[in-house]
């Protein structure tokens, strides 16, 4: 779906400028706060973002091929954090386009209420559980083996094209079926061919299945904390174009390498952003 013709536009949101949309939404990568580099750009620019911040899970996560730290003095001061970014990175976001924030059992309360603000509650899609398979055990409670991703539009003209899996049923056995809330694909284990050694590194089958169901063909995926660079591989991989940001040099590094490796009509433009 293109942009689409009967939906009128809110008043505060400004319909981008085309020629200057043209000529970012090119394939880019860019080392910096995702806030600061996201401060000049037009608003209503990018078709869809997933955001897999840190977590906040009090750690630093390392790697040996990266590592980023994930700690703040407390719940408020990454709630802080997380909402001023969310601003400036739903005020980019096209009115059909929609958001996917990757989060886990820490906030993902605090940070659907956000959204509520942000986005309006009449705009919350899904509460998509990634169910991952590895680790999370505990004797004192149920296995935590989720992630959360909390799936906004910016208004009811979203796009979405159902994703279609194996049904697993004996009535419907060999069919395919349309997905549910609840995504099952393992998390890259140590021998994957995909892992290039970056904390958190999430499987491209997942952001695929996202980017499919949520991003029309030829249209703009931004990750403004791409890490290794996942989504925008899954981007290139079907025909999205893409912008990723990220803070760390290392993972800035990392997601230009995984790019080339890709088909790629052109090498990803690299930018450093400083403030
Ligand atoms: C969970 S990791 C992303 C992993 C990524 N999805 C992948 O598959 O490799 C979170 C990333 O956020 C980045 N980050 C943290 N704060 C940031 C900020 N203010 N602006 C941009 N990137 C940031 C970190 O450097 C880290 O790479």
């Amino acid at each position: 779906m293109s942009a689409s013709a009967s939906f009128s536009y809110p008043k505060t949101l400004q319909i981008a400028d085309t020629s200057w949309t043209m000529q970012f939404a090119s394939n880019q990568v860019f080392l910096g706060d995702c806030h600061d580099v996201l401060h000049d750009w037009h608003d209503c620019v990018v078709d869809l973002v997933y955001l897999d911040p840190p977590f906040n899970t009090g750690r630093s996560h390392s790697a040996n091929n990266g590592a980023y730290k994930d700690i703040w003095p407390n719940l408020a001061a990454y709630l802080a954090f997380m909402h001023v970014r969310l601003q400036t990175i739903c005020r980019v976001i096209k009115p059909n386009g929609s958001i996917l924030l990757h989060c886990d059992w820490r906030t993902s309360h605090h940070l659907r209420i956000m959204l509520d603000g942000l986005l309006g509650e009449e705009n919350f899609v899904n509460h998509l559980i990634w169910s991952y398979g590895l680790g999370g055990s505990s004797p004192r409670r149920f296995a935590r083996k989720h992630d959360d991703i909390l799936y906004y539009s910016k208004s009811d003209a979203y796009y979405f094209d159902p994703p279609m899996v194996p049904a697993t049923s004996n009535r419907m056995k060999g069919q395919l079926k349309k997905a549910t809330d609840i995504i099952e694909i393992p998390a890259l284990n140590n021998m994957a061919h995909e892992r290039r050694g970056y904390p958190t590194q999430k499987p491209v089958a997942l952001l695929e299945l996202l980017i499919k169901a949520c991003c029309p063909p030829n249209s703009v995926v931004l990750d403004p904390m791409c890490g290794s660079g996942t989504t925008l591989v899954a981007a290139t991989n079907l025909d999205r174009k893409y912008v990723g940001i990220d803070i760390n040099p290392m993972a800035i590094d990392l997601a230009s390498s995984r790019l080339q490796e890709y088909r790629q009509p052109t090498s990803p433009q690299l930018t450093a952003y400083a403030k």
